[in-house]
């Protein structure tokens, strides 16, 4: 009993192990191997890859590797459930799910001790944070299915969803691509991480307990290969990934042109910003949740520190001083504050960063922690002087690794912030509340917490911004992502399509020399009409052939202009909405006091009839009117999360986008794309239609005449498909939206995983006099999700 005086002495905890004697026993149950979970049954294991625990390094489960032909089969099962689950109604639905977060709960603490012997993070995270997170969700989502019908209305299901989830948090992510799937009358294949496949076979064997129909979630488990194959197959209708980008890129490339809906959460490299007038005593707090939660293997840790310099040494020595205090170890011990990493090749990846890091001569602190002698161990570290350009203010770490950097003014915090491709969340340190909202709006990220970092709800939207991926998981957003537009909505716009030019797209290119240039229409770029870098133009032929008129036949160059022109105007999207709905009334008068000379122009290129072209005017003037009605009519939302939060979702610009125009209705089709887009915020380069341009290259004037800023609508003319590849290949366009063909959506898709910009793609014909709504607003917005604190 000597030991007690020691304990008090210095006031340290004892072991203080979690049981997991039921975890060990049901693991002993299936020492054999486990199945496969496809239409409601196990299938005999075979193919086994090993399972392990990083905490101890030892074996403690083998699961079936998927092949195609297995993931053939659960593809096929989910497909076969999926009419008689949709048909549900949502009340019977939402029993289900209900069922499911009942069945979740009753099991809290097996799926806590089983989530950290797989995948070694601290018993006190998984138990308070992550399985209870797990219940929520489906008790949220249980909500949703009562309601779908009334709240989506003019949407269905999307059908058989694929969904690819990492090993951060096992069932966490589970429930986040299950939950809303199935909610929203899905059904689901859904592939786990090969490092942490065993709480979602324990969930599989929930749906069997909680009597979910057979084949509505299937379960197939193995590596990359497999969840390449869940990508791949023909029979899946939209795929779901979290995970590293470069997959996440391979996923978009995969899935372009098949028609597959896409949603990708990537990863990040977030800021933690803390500015002078911070509480730094609770920063540091924020800090350990930040980057020390869960091994700093969270896709959006607080990993970047940028610190005001006035008070970063004091930050640091807090930090240090916190740091000793960690415990590592055991991550079954209740104690326990950081726990294992996943696996020998994550803890080699980190290892291998902070070697770069040292050759860069920077300065590193670990807290004096002795690791465990086994397991997959690494020490909370602190790094501070750390120049943007360093490897490890890029690279996302994965690992307790906190990076810091500091900052003299706002603004230089924000744009450091801002300097990284990723933009997945960003946490603010200030006791002044109009800098904490100042720097939330400015920062590009798709979640920001103010004195507060890693906050999650279901009723929240998550997801980021730039390649941090697009969509979001959570609340209504979430759901839309496992919804679309009831067909067939959409009708060509008359029985016989538009006629167009006897050789629709374009002639040969030809030398317009001196005097001739000036009957070309130019490229409008910059607020000013510019001769298209080629030099050249191409005949605007009427349906008989004949030429009625010239247009610039823009480029790569021009395209790269139009970008820098909008990216120089993006204080559009600051401007007040009230502003920007004046400048598109304005915009909509001026052409109704032209329409006469604008039906002229539909009937000389299209051969439309007098009526068809007026109607077509029409047509767009009030559309214009509809978008300006809207400019500050598209509210976001206060969401009900956690209590002493206001979690605000606030609709924001995606900033430029590109906008590539279909042959069909030249006029309203411009005008329906380009102004719910600048309605919005955005600034844009259009491309209008290559068979009929002249509707768009005479809308320069009133866009002159109704003071839009200069670069706010860029228009390049030419071969569509050839300006919107270079659309989607370039890093500077936020969002790309395509009507065309088949072949050119396709290569929007493909190309546009450079960057992972959004783009929303059309193949088949729109029925222009209806396309217009709040459909076209979301798509114009993304959503950021700004988490404010309240009370002391
Ligand atoms: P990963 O992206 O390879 O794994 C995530 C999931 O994707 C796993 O289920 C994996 O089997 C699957 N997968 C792998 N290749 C695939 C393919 N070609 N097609 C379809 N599915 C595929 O990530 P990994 O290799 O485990 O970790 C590497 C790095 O990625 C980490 O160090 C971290 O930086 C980042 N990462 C980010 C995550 C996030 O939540 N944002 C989660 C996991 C990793
Ligand atoms: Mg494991």
């Amino acid at each position: 009993m000597g030991v007690i005086k020691d304990i008090l002495r210095t006031m340290d905890y004892g072991p203080s192990p979690e049981g997991s004697e039921h975890v060990k026993a049901w693991l002993e149950e299936h020492a054999g191997g486990f199945g496969l979970f496809v239409n409601g049954a196990f299938t005999q294991p075979r193919d086994l890859f090993e399972v392990f625990n990083p905490a101890t390094g030892e074996g403690i489960a083998r699961a079936t590797q998927g092949s195609p032909a297995d993931v053939d089969a659960a593809v096929a099962a989910a497909r076969k459930a999926q009419a008689k689950w949709a048909a549900l109604s949502g009340f019977e639905r939402s029993k289900h799910l209900y069922a499911l977060a009942r069945h979740v709960q009753k099991r809290e603490r097996f799926l806590s001790v089983l989530e950290t012997i797989d995948n070694g993070k601290p018993i006190r995270e998984s138990r308070d944070i992550d399985i209870p997170l797990v219940a929520r969700h489906f008790y949220h989502h249980a909500g949703w299915a009562s309601l779908i019908d009334s709240e989506f209305a003019g949407t269905k299901p999307v059908g058989v969803c694929g969904q690819i989830i990492p090993w951060n948090f096992p069932l966490l992510m589970l429930a986040w691509k299950i939950a809303p799937a199935l909610a929203a009358g899905n059904t689901v294949v859904l592939k786990p991480a090969e490092y942490t496949p065993l709480t979602a076979l324990a969930f599989a064997a929930i749906c069997v307990e909680a009597g979910l129909p057979q084949g509505v979630v299937n379960i197939v488990t193995g590596d990359g290969a497999t969840g390449a194959a869940l990508v791949a197959h023909a029979g899946v209708d939209k795929i779901a990934f979290t995970g590293s980008t470069e997959v996440g890129r391979a996923i978009r490339k995969a899935t372009a042109g098949t028609g597959k809906k896409l949603s990708l959460e990537l990863g990040g490299k977030s800021p933690f910003v803390v500015f002078e007038d911070a509480d730094l005593d609770s920063a540091v707090e924020g800090a350990v949740d930040a980057i020390w939660f869960n091994q700093g293997q969270v896709c959006c840790a607080g990993s970047r520190l940028l610190v005001a310099e006035s008070v970063a040494e004091a930050l640091y020595a807090k930090l240090r001083a916190r740091m000793a205090n960690l415990r590592v170890g055991d991550p079954l011990d209740k104690s326990t504050d950081v726990g294992a990493i996943v696996a020998p090749a994550q803890l080699e990846r980190i290892k291998r960063l902070m070697r770069e890091g040292e050759q860069e001569g920077l300065e590193f602190f670990r807290a004096d922690e002795s690791l465990p002698a086994r397991g997959c161990f690494y020490p909370p570290t602190l790094v501070t002087g750390v120049e943007p350009a360093s490897v490890l203010a890029r690279e996302e770490i994965f690992g307790p690794v906190l990076v810091a950097t500091t900052f003299r003014t706002p603004d230089e915090a924000v744009a450091l912030a801002n300097n990284t491709r990723y933009g997945l969340a960003a946490s603010v340190w200030t006791e002044n509340v109009n800098r904490a909202l100042e720097v939330a709006a400015r920062v590009k990220a798709g979640v920001v917490w103010i004195n507060s970092t890693n906050m999650f709800d279901a009723a929240s939207g998550f997801g980021g911004y730039r390649e941090s991926g697009f969509g979001r998981e959570g609340g209504r957003e979430g759901l839309l992502e496992y919804r679309i537009a009831d067909a067939p909505k959409i009708k060509p716009s008359s029985a016989k399509p538009a006629r167009l030019n006897a050789a629709p797209g374009l002639l040969p290119a030809r030398a317009v020399a001196g005097s001739e240039l000036d009957r070309t229409a130019k490229l409008y770029i910059g607020g000013k009409q510019a001769r298209p870098d080629s030099g050249y133009s191409y005949a605007v032929l009427d349906p008989a052939g004949r030429e009625v008129g010239l247009a610039g036949l823009g480029n790569r160059k021009d395209i790269r202009n139009a970008v820098e022109a909008a990216a120089k105007a993006g204080s559009w999207g600051a401007a007040t909405a009230h502003n920007r709905a004046q400048v598109l009334y304005y915009a909509a008068e001026n052409l109704s006091a032209r329409a006469a000379e604008f039906a002229r122009r539909l009937r000389a290129m299209t051969g439309a009839s007098a009526r068809a072209a007026e109607a077509e005017v029409e047509a767009s003037i009030r559309r214009a009117f509809v978008y300006a009605g809207y400019a500050d009519k598209f509210d976001g939302a206060v969401h009900a999360t956690r209590s002493r939060f206001v979690t605000l979702a606030m609709n924001e610009p995606w900033g430029v986008m590109g906008i590539v125009c279909p042959n069909e209705a030249p006029l309203l089709a411009f005008v329906s794309l380009v102004m719910p887009a600048i309605a919005m915020g955005n600034c844009v380069i259009a491309v209008p239609s290559a068979s009929h341009p002249l509707s768009a290259t005479d809308f320069y004037s009133i866009l002159d005449t109704s003071d839009v800023p200069a670069g706010v609508v860029n228009i390049v003319t030419g071969e569509a498909n050839a300006l919107a590849k270079t659309l989607a290949e370039h890093d500077g366009v936020d969002a790309l939206w395509y009507v065309g063909d088949a072949k050119g959506a396709a290569e929007v898709e493909a190309l546009s995983a450079g960057n992972l910009k959004a783009t929303w793609v059309s193949a088949s014909a729109v029925d222009w006099r209806k396309a217009e709504g709040r459909e076209f607003l979301r798509r114009a917005t993304q959503v950021k999700n700004i988490w404010t604190p309240y009370g002391e």
